[in-house]
């Protein structure tokens, strides 16, 4: 299985990549070929909503020329789809949520649908926090026909701060070899 994980946070080595990484490394023990991208490093317009991707004259594609045809062709190769965001105000980063308006073009042409996707979160409140985001997630999903794979869910503020928890990396390699 190929297995993609897009970051939302602007903090290299940060905690969301810190779990991240465990993750991918457990993936690529059960022999998953793993790859990871932060969005940080390209540039995303936002969506302008003209309704192009509707269309199937445009192939259901995006009108907009950016970083994003390099992404989409990314998720397209991908299997497993991990998003990975700190909390921001209850919700995903401003980074994310660019890039999560861009997959629109994904509801008409549904090649997104059946590739499972994964959440993980860090947060300072921890896990009470996260509904909102998960219940984002969840039906974003839905909507565009994937398979919820669940979330990894973890308490960090300090950049970095998840290294000293043991356990929290334990539970992310744990899922990541669960994968
Ligand atoms: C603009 C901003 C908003 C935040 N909002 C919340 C929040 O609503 N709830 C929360 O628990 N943590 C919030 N945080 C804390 C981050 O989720 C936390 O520091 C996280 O570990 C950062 O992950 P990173 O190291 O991968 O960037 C916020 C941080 C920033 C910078």
């Amino acid at each position: 299985m190929r297995v993609l994980a897009v970051l939302g946070s602007p903090r290299k080595g940060g905690n969301t990549e810190i779990l991240v990484d465990e993750m991918l490394k457990g993936a690529e023990l059960k022999g998953h070929i793993a790859e990871k991208m932060r969005l940080y490093d390209y540039e995303i317009l936002p969506c302008m909503d003209c309704r192009g991707c509707k269309k199937a004259s445009s192939g259901f594609t995006c009108a907009l020329s950016d970083a994003m045809s390099e992404i989409y062709a990314r998720l397209e190769g991908a299997d497993l789809i991990i998003f990975a965001t700190p909390i921001y105000w209850y919700g995903p980063t401003a980074k994310m949520k660019l890039f999560i308006d861009r997959l629109r073009p994904y509801i008409a042409s549904r090649k997104l649908a059946g590739k499972k996707g994964l959440v993980v979160t860090p947060s300072e409140e921890g896990e009470a926090c996260c509904g909102p985001l998960l219940q984002m997630f969840a039906m974003s999903f839905d909507y565009l026909g994937m398979v919820n794979a669940g979330s990894l869910l973890a308490q960090a503020y300090e950049k970095g701060e998840i290294k000293k928890m043991p356990g929290e990396l334990e539970r992310a390699r744990e899922m990541g070899l669960s994968l």
